[in-house]
């Protein structure tokens, strides 16, 4: 489904009211909320609304469980960290219980990070289905999503939940959480803005499957729902 907004603002209104409706649906449904962040620029503006009292006091955040759907390898204070830029943003703002935020911490090796990562997955959803209720995603410009690069091995992951990932431009080891693990949840949603995107946003959307080249044709959530959140910029190439 695609939710079309006038600019980046009106769309970060629409996520942060969508983000309020799965957390209250999975807390009805569950009991809890369990919801992977993305990084990127693009979310920064959503969760600065999230964090706003008339969007922060609909969230019941002691019941709020945070991930991350990638993370670049860096120091924790780095300005490049995914994580700190949802801290500074948003969770810092906001009550959730410090032992339920979860960074991506991949360094100082990136394989038994991603391993770690996995386990610590693997405890959270034990006993029930290992699905999160809500993937947040971005879409870079070159048809990557989350840490899911064109041509990187984590591409064919099939069994892990959790990939290491290298990026040669720039040069950098990252974490992602792999495709087929993206896909078990409930909702996955995209926030792409601005017209540099417009071009891969038609490419993913509307043209040929070519996964190893745009990676985020790779996330169809089964049985769950995919949603678009674009601005008229980033959807001004699609056809319908
Ligand atoms: C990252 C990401 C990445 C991002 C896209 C879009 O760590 O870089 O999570 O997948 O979402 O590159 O980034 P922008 O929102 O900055 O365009």
């Amino acid at each position: 489904m695609i939710h079309l907004f006038d600019d980046l603002e009106a769309l970060s209104q629409g996520a942060a009211e969508f983000f309020i409706d799965m957390a209250r649906n999975a807390m009805a449904a569950r009991g809890r909320f369990s919801v992977a962040l993305s990084g990127g620029s693009t979310p920064r503006r959503t969760y600065e609304m999230l964090a706003r009292p008339t969007f922060r006091d609909r969230v019941d955040w002691a019941r709020t469980h945070i991930f991350w759907g990638d993370e670049r390898c860096v120091d924790p204070d780095d300005p490049r960290s995914n994580a700190l830029m949802a801290q500074e943003a948003l969770l810092r703002q906001v009550p959730v219980p410090a032992g339920q935020v979860h960074p991506m911490d991949c360094l100082p090796d990136p394989r038994e990070a991603a391993r770690r990562y996995e386990a610590l997955l693997q405890s959270f959803f034990a006993g029930g289905e290992p699905r999160f209720d809500l993937i947040l995603l971005g879409l870079g410009e070159n048809g990557h999503t989350a840490s899911l690069f064109p041509g990187a091995p984590a591409l064919t992951e099939a069994a892990r939940w959790v990939a290491e990932v290298y990026v040669a431009e720039p040069d950098l080891h990252r974490l992602t959480l792999t495709a087929p693990f993206i896909n078990r949840a409930a909702t996955v949603a995209f926030l792409v803005a601005g017209a540099a995107k417009a071009a891969v946003v038609r490419e993913v959307i509307e043209g040929p499957g070519d996964p190893s080249r745009l990676p985020a044709q790779l996330i169809h959530p089964e049985p769950g729902e995919l949603h678009w959140f674009l601005d008229k910029s980033a959807a001004g190439a699609l056809n319908r």
